[in-house]
């Protein structure tokens, strides 16, 4: 029997200790995001547009895009005093944890590449990915992407800023424009020009529309009924005079 209680308290022990030290990673605050979101305006902008963003749904924590370190224990940051406040940054910002401030050129590909190796190789073998490289005013992944709220972009919106003819740029994949996109965009080109003075001349008889709304389909539906109404009338008059 007393082996039971043994064993029983043994357990006890175990679960309790689990717990807390479970309890205690979860509550552990990321260093990066305390630290920011209390210092407000620029500082705190990247927290805002980070919070909810896909990259923060899949834990993808700024110390994993930045480098540096996330669990220097800042305490409550209210009290921290000016000093304490450089101290606690230089150490959760230091070179020596990896820390990049704001990547741009080939460091910015790297920093995405870490978890995007096909999609940086895809850009970077492009026109426009070889131009951003090259400081020749190609568009950075966060020009389209922004850097902390990675949406995908509404094209060809985002290629206003820098391109007048943005006429088919729904039918390519902005992220890897080469030479064959070059061709393949001035032929949809082509195509569009040919369709657009197709649709000026008159038409006689109207395209059946491919999508309807419900009321359009409810009207077509009442249509036909009543169609088959009349054809039934006409088939009853012409029995009747028959007789
Ligand atoms: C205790 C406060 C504190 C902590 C912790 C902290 N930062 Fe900062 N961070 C600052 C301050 C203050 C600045 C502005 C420094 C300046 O402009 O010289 C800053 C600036 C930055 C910048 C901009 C640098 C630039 O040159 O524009 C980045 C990026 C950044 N922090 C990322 C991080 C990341 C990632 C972490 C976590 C690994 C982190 N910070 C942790 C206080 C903090
Ligand atoms: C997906 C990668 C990624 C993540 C995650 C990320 N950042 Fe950044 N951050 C960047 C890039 C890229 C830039 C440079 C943006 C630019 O050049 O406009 C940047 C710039 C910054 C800057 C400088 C902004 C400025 O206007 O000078 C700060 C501060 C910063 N990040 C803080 C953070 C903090 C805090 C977090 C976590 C909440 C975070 N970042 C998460 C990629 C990331
Ligand atoms: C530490 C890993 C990591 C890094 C570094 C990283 N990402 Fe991501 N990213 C992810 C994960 C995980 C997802 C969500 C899963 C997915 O769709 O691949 C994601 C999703 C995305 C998406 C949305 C994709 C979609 O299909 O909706 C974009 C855009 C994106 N990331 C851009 C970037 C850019 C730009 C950088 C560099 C500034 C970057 N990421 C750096 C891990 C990372
Ligand atoms: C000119 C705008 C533009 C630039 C620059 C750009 N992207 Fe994209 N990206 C898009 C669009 C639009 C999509 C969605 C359509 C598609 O998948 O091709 C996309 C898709 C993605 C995806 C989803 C998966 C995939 O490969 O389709 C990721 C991840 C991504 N981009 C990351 C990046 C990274 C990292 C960079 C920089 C190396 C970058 N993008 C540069 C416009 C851009
Ligand atoms: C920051 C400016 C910028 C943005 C934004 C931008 N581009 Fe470009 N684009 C360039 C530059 C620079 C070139 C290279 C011109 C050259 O070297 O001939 C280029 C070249 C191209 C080309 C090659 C043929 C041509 O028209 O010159 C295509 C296609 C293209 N971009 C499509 C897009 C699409 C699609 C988007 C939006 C999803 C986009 N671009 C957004 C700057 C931009």
């Amino acid at each position: 029997m007393d082996r039971m209680k043994y064993l029983f308290s043994v357990f006890w022990i175990v679960v309790i200790v689990c717990y807390g030290v479970s309890a205690g990673a979860d509550q552990r605050a990321d260093a990066c995001v305390t630290c920011h979101s209390s210092l407000g305006g620029r500082l705190a902008d990247p927290v805002t547009a980070w919070s909810g963003s896909i990259h923060q749904q899949n834990d993808i924590t700024c110390d994993l895009c930045h480098g540096g370190n996330a669990e220097v224990d800042v305490g409550d940051m209210a009290r921290l005093s000016g000093q304490a406040l450089a101290e606690k940054q230089a150490l959760a910002m230091s070179k020596d944890s990896g820390f990049i401030a704001k990547p741009s050129g080939q460091a910015l590909f790297d920093m995405c590449a870490e978890c995007h190796t096909a999609s940086v190789s895809r850009y970077a073998d492009s026109i426009m990915g070889k131009a951003y490289v090259a400081g020749k005013n190609g568009p950075s992944c966060v020009v389209c992407h922004q850097a902390h709220n990675n949406i995908i972009p509404a094209v060809p919106e985002v290629c206003d800023s820098c391109h007048k003819d943005t006429s088919g740029f729904s039918q390519i994949d902005p992220m890897s424009v080469t030479a064959a996109t070059v061709d393949k965009l001035s032929r949809i080109r082509i195509q569009l020009i040919g369709e657009k003075t197709k649709g000026s001349r008159p038409v006689l008889v109207p395209a059946f529309p491919e999508d309807l709304d419900p009321y359009q389909i409810g009207f077509l539906a009442f249509g036909a009924v009543f169609v088959l109404f009349l054809l039934g009338c006409l088939v009853y008059v012409i029995l009747e005079k028959r007789e």
